[in-house]
């Protein structure tokens, strides 16, 4: 099948929209969501009913062998983007917007517009960027905000850590996550928060919020597909959990990680801060 065929499947087939997520938020069902970087990847976690894809920059350091994400290029995110695109129908899939590359509202816009025309159908940012999040939204681009741990922040960060653990820290969190909620985002993923903080703050907001070493409180989980499978380069973080361990195959570790999302039985405290 060609290009321009899948192309066809994903916007006239069964592709989840953002209005499913919101519905699963609204009715209670915990949102699934795995990274993936190229087709194989991509139609198996399709063939498990995972709901959502994300072309995360994580490619940086799985795929590219880079400590940070830091060297990901706009580049390089279309051409994953292109690969994941093409091979899935259902899952929604969301790209993310590599270091520098939404420094200016204008600029933000043109490459957002470079992921959507990909097959993305959301974008994702790190930090509280309300000024990029309006103008993205007024040019009909939907936007996933990122909060806690930023990994193309981690210069300033210092460390991979834990983040919002004091009160007032916390509270700064709460208060961007609303902020961005009310300059337009449609999702919000939370990474390395306490898990009663990522509780209260999904809580909070009408849009769906899906963490990642963020406890089970959240509308949706997402992992690194490559921790999940334990094949990562280096060890795998505290947060993650090995589904292959527990499974006679990919496709059948990536259907035991959707029912344990789906069931809430992952994670567990053990994988949570
Ligand atoms: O890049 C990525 O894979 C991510 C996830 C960790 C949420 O942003």
């Amino acid at each position: 099948m060609f290009r321009n065929d899948f192309q066809e499947m994903r916007h006239t087939r069964q592709t989840l929209s953002y209005l499913d997520l919101q519905t699963m938020k609204q009715q209670g069902e915990i949102i699934s969501c795995l990274t993936a970087y190229d087709a194989s990847f991509a139609r198996l976690i399709d063939q498990a009913m995972i709901d959502v894809i994300l072309i995360g920059d994580s490619l940086g350091m799985v795929i590219q062998g880079h400590s940070t994400t830091l060297p990901v290029t706009l580049d390089d995110m279309l051409y994953h983007t292109r690969c994941v695109t093409k091979a899935c129908q259902r899952p929604f899939v969301v790209a993310d917007l590599p270091f520098m590359t939404y420094f200016s509202p204008h600029t933000a816009a043109q490459n957002a517009a470079s992921l959507i025309r990909e097959g993305a159908q959301m974008v994702k940012i790190e930090g509280c960027k309300i000024e990029i999040v309006e103008f993205l939204v007024t040019q009909g681009i939907a936007v996933c905000g990122h909060l806690g741990l930023l990994p193309q922040s981690i210069h300033q960060m210092g460390r991979y850590k834990v983040q919002a653990k004091v009160e007032n820290s916390a509270q700064v969190l709460q208060h961007d996550a609303l902020a961005l909620e009310k300059a337009g985002i449609s999702m919000l993923v939370l990474e390395c928060i306490p898990a009663k903080l990522a509780q209260q703050i999904s809580q909070q907001l009408t849009i769906p919020v899906i963490g990642i070493g963020a406890g089970n409180g959240c509308d949706g989980q997402i992992l690194v597909i490559y921790d999940a499978l334990g094949i990562s380069i280096d060890i795998s973080p505290r947060f993650s959990k090995n589904f292959l361990l527990e499974a006679s195959s990919i496709q059948e570790a990536l259907e035991k990680y959707r029912l344990a999302v789906k069931k809430r039985e992952f994670p567990t405290t053990a994988h949570s801060f």
